[in-house]
């Protein structure tokens, strides 16, 4: 088909991992499988509006952020562009305008990377619709996904929800380390609309990007074993969230968490990317924890802002210990509520 011009829209949530992934080979390939929630209420919104050109030597576009032109994001995406063109034909073929927004604030520490080339991937795919035959569901979003982790990695698990698998595992039929499956064994009702309140600890920008992060993996002393430990906790997993064990989801939870960050503490160079209050909020959570009966437990990205994990029957009562004790540690008290979502809508 010929279409000189058109636009879509697409809307796709952020994700949080509970077995990291952190370590790659070439062509953003994992080195070991990592599963996540996809969130709900952490969004982009990306319209692309595409235009016919006569020209087709080089990509063209302008990127915009609510409604600001932004120069400063032109080269990741040229080198997007450049790693998924033997898929999408017609790239050189149009000019694009993309425009983009965030539900969350842009400078909140909170990586927009997941959701904003997952949405960019599904607009592209949108016009590969358009411009085919006939592309079914599973195709679309499949491609989409494997789209996506040619942008950054861990977009290719915001596609489909609620719980997204991206990285061969032996025990999970269908996985891929080419892109996310959303979870095909037995989810325990406990999981039903778990919760997470997103605590802002440091806005500032991250102190080490996920590309270098990921490299630190290279000749990393404990890399072997760890890439190991992912697959054992991905295995433990699945009859957790089989049988509803919350205990047992709260230990590899946090284990993942804090292995990420001892990863970032023993590579070299070497960071520490958790702040003080990072550490004021883990301790409070644990004296919450065995204080009462909550299941409520943390789980880190590469910074230092905590993620708050909980069943919703605890919502009433997380809350309130939040804001009674967590928030003091939050860059001017800054949280966003949200809970697990179920994947990309076409707006
Ligand atoms: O998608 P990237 O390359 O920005 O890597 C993200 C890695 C972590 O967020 C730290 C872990 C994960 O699995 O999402």
């Amino acid at each position: 088909k010929k279409i000189n011009e058109g636009n879509v829209t697409w809307s796709s949530p952020s994700n949080i991992a509970l077995v990291k992934y952190w370590g790659k080979k070439e062509h953003q390939i994992p080195e070991n499988p990592s599963i996540s929630f996809t969130l709900n209420n952490c969004k982009t919104t990306t319209t692309l509006s595409y235009s016919k050109k006569e020209n087709t030597n080089n990509f063209s576009f302008d990127v915009f952020l609510d409604g600001d032109k932004k120069e400063d994001f032109k080269p990741k995406i040229e080198t997007f562009f450049k790693r998924i063109e033997a898929y999408l034909p017609f790239l050189r073929d149009y000019h694009f305008k993309i425009e983009t927004s965030n539900t969350f604030p842009h400078s909140s520490g909170i990586a927009s990377s997941a959701s904003g080339m997952s949405a960019l991937a599904l607009c592209l795919m949108s016009i590969e619709k358009a411009l085919s035959e006939d592309i079914s569901e599973a195709y679309f979003n499949q491609k989409a996904s494997f789209l996506a982790r040619l942008g950054s990695g861990s977009a290719c698990r915001s596609i489909e929800g609620d719980l997204v698998v991206w990285g061969t595992h032996k025990e999970i039929n269908g996985s891929s380390d080419l892109f996310g499956i959303k979870y095909p064994h037995d989810v325990h009702e406990n999981f039903k609309n778990y919760q997470d309140t997103i605590l802002l600890v440091d806005k500032g920008e991250k102190q080490v990007s996920s590309t270098v992060g990921h490299d630190l993996m290279y000749n990393h002393p404990f890399a072997e074993r760890r890439f190991e430990q992912a697959h054992e906790n991905m295995s433990k997993l699945i009859s957790i969230f089989k049988t509803g064990d919350l205990n047992a989801f709260i230990k590899i939870v946090e284990s993942e968490a804090l292995t990420l960050h001892a990863m970032m503490m023993t590579s070299m160079p070497y960071f520490i990317l958790m702040k003080p209050n990072t550490l004021e909020i883990i301790n409070k959570i644990w004296a919450y924890r065995n204080e009462t009966n909550s299941k409520i437990c943390f789980t880190l990205d590469a910074g230092a802002n905590v993620h708050v994990l909980y069943p919703e029957n605890e919502k009433e009562n997380v809350m309130e210990f939040i804001k009674d004790e967590l928030i003091v540690y939050c860059q001017n008290e800054h949280y966003i509520s949200d809970q697990i979502g179920f994947g990309a809508n076409q707006i």
